[in-house]
């Protein structure tokens, strides 16, 4: 049956009609905010490529996840820029760490708001890279040890969920018994399962102060031309226990997103990643894009491929306009 029996144009006709049939809806549940976490009291400190974004003190910190909360996101992710940096980032794996402190405030503050804290070294070393360095080569299984060290000392500081992001080869494998021996067998893992090597982090660089002092990432994250190896590093982190598992970027990769969400039955995360944000913003501030429509169209393209929670900067832009009050 075709035109002009069929008219696809019917089912179009009125917003209350378009909404009734259609297929994929966005809600502030779906969305997780990252925060990145200073030393110091009363510090908001603007990035300047990612307009809005700021490193937080603690205390802004707690404001901020609770603003966050209050509008309805579920979850937060914290990232931290330490006192100092040293060849095997010490202050990942310290109780004293700025996301452990951030961690016991936030949680003290807001019991119920899901806390992930993110697991990489890059933040932390002197070096910039994220595991331990021999020569110009960052050693896989030595890193393994402090992931496991620094994963428990996040749970002890109450994260809810660990979210290990430096692909490095059995990084789930080594993070789940290293939780489960000090009793943490409740705390979640969401691994960076299949993150590429790309250059749309450029600006999260800036902010959470962790670029490479030399080579780059390609040894470890994934060619941004590779589509099934992402679905050998998925099935590896299925088989280490992983309870969740993310594909980023967000937007050059919604092809990778729903063959993720096709080939497992686990919660799929996007990350729509700093550089992703960087360009929107960039856009909206010459009056070239419409942000609001923009923002709203690339998170619901993330959804539509697949993405049960997006990890996202917009987090609470995008919420209150979906809530319409703004
Ligand atoms: C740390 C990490 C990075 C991002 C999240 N965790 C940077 C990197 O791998 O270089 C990027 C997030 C973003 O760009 O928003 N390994």
């Amino acid at each position: 049956m075709s035109f002009p029996v069929t008219r696809p144009r019917r089912l179009r006709a009125t917003p209350v009609l378009r909404k009734m049939v259609r297929e994929t809806t966005l809600a502030p549940g779906d969305f997780i905010y990252p925060m990145f976490i200073v030393h110091g009291q009363r510090i908001r400190r603007e990035i300047k490529s990612m307009p809005g974004i700021c490193q937080l003190s603690v205390d802004q910190a707690v404001l901020e996840a609770q603003e966050a909360a209050e509008l309805g996101i579920p979850a937060i992710t914290l990232f931290g820029i330490p006192a100092v940096k040293d060849s095997v980032g010490s202050e990942n794996f310290s109780d004293e760490g700025i996301v452990q402190q951030a961690l016991r405030a936030i949680k003290k503050a807001l019991p119920e708001l899901i806390t992930i804290a993110d697991l990489c070294m890059c933040e932390y070393t002197d070096h910039g890279h994220c595991g331990i360095v021999e020569g110009d080569e960052i050693l896989n299984d030595a890193t393994l040890e402090i992931l496991g060290k620094a994963a428990v000392s996040y749970a002890r500081a109450g994260a809810d969920v660990i979210a290990p992001s430096g692909m490095m080869d059995g990084m789930v494998s080594a993070i789940r018994p290293a939780l489960d021996a000090e009793g943490f067998v409740n705390v979640s893992i969401l691994s960076y399962a299949i993150k590429y090597a790309s250059a749309f982090y450029g600006p999260f660089r800036e902010a959470a102060e962790g670029t490479p002092q030399f080579g780059d990432r390609k040894t470890h994250q994934m060619d941004p031309a590779n589509a099934r190896e992402a679905l050998r590093e998925l099935a590896l982190d299925l088989e280490e226990g992983a309870d969740m598992v993310m594909v980023k970027p967000a937007l050059p990769y919604l092809d990778i997103i729903r063959r993720v969400r096709d080939a497992c039955h686990l919660p799929v995360a996007a990350y729509n990643v700093s550089g992703e944000y960087a360009m929107i913003k960039a856009a909206a501030a010459n009056g070239w894009l419409d942000e609001r429509a923009v923002v709203l169209e690339l998170l619901t393209g993330i959804k539509r491929a697949g993405a049960d929670m997006i990890l996202t900067y917009h987090a609470k832009d995008a919420t209150r306009w979906l809530r319409g009050s703004d």
